[in-house]
């Protein structure tokens, strides 16, 4: 029978990068987005781990359901691990990928190439009310571009080139960016996990 989970997001960009990553590790999972009326949950804890299952364990609480979370950011080797987990808001509004973007490029413009390294990090959590919690992590290495390149993806995608190639994670394939990413690893371990139940 296929298992129904809640994905504690409204990032459309991710629940779809979630769907696509799970079907591909042919978990019998049913992917539900959150539903309209569930409230935001304020992301305060101060890592990602710490987030993820904050989100999924009040989603699992509220819906009943199984729930699935994630956290995810980008982590600049020369600006001490920030925006990390303020990634989404870094510029002030919330999601506002172009602002955000253009902030960090901004506070990176005169840090040389070879201070450049930064990390995406995703964790991802799964409770199941009553029984159980897990989470995971996914960590890509990479540097970051002086200018945007490429129009796939979100957020950082853009400026970031994942170590030992020469395209940002904007510029490669859907498919290609799962592969090496924070999110995949993390939600592939997560399958792992699932699947052992
Ligand atoms: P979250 O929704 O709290 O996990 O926020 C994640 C934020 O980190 C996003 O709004 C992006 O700014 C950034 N981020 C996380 N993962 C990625 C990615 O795969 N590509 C680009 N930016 C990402």
């Amino acid at each position: 029978m296929t298992d129904r989970v809640i994905l504690a997001t409204r990032n459309a960009h991710k629940v779809d990068e979630v769907r696509r990553i799970l079907a591909a590790h042919r978990l019998d999972v049913e992917i539900v987005p959150l539903p309209d009326d569930a409230p935001d949950v304020p992301e305060t804890e101060s890592t990602f781990a710490g987030n993820a299952l904050l989100k999924a364990r009040a989603i699992a609480e509220i819906t009943g359901m199984p729930a699935i979370a994630d956290d995810s950011g980008l982590c600049v080797d020369a600006l001490n691990g920030m925006p990390g987990v303020l990634s989404a808001r870094w510029a002030g509004g919330h999601g506002d990928d172009a602002a955000n973007l253009e902030l960090v490029l901004g506070q990176m413009a005169d840090v040389p190439d070879g201070r450049r390294g930064a990390q995406f990090v995703c964790a991802a959590a799964w409770v199941v009310p009553g029984e159980r919690e897990q989470f995971v992590e996914g960590v890509l290495e990479g540097t970051l571009a002086r200018a945007p390149r490429g129009t796939n993806g979100f957020g950082y995608d853009p400026i970031f080139v994942p170590g030992g190639y020469a395209l940002t994670t904007a510029e490669l394939r859907p498919e290609e960016k799962d592969a090496i990413s924070h999110r995949g690893q993390a939600f592939r371990a997560l399958a792992q996990v699932m699947a052992s139940r």
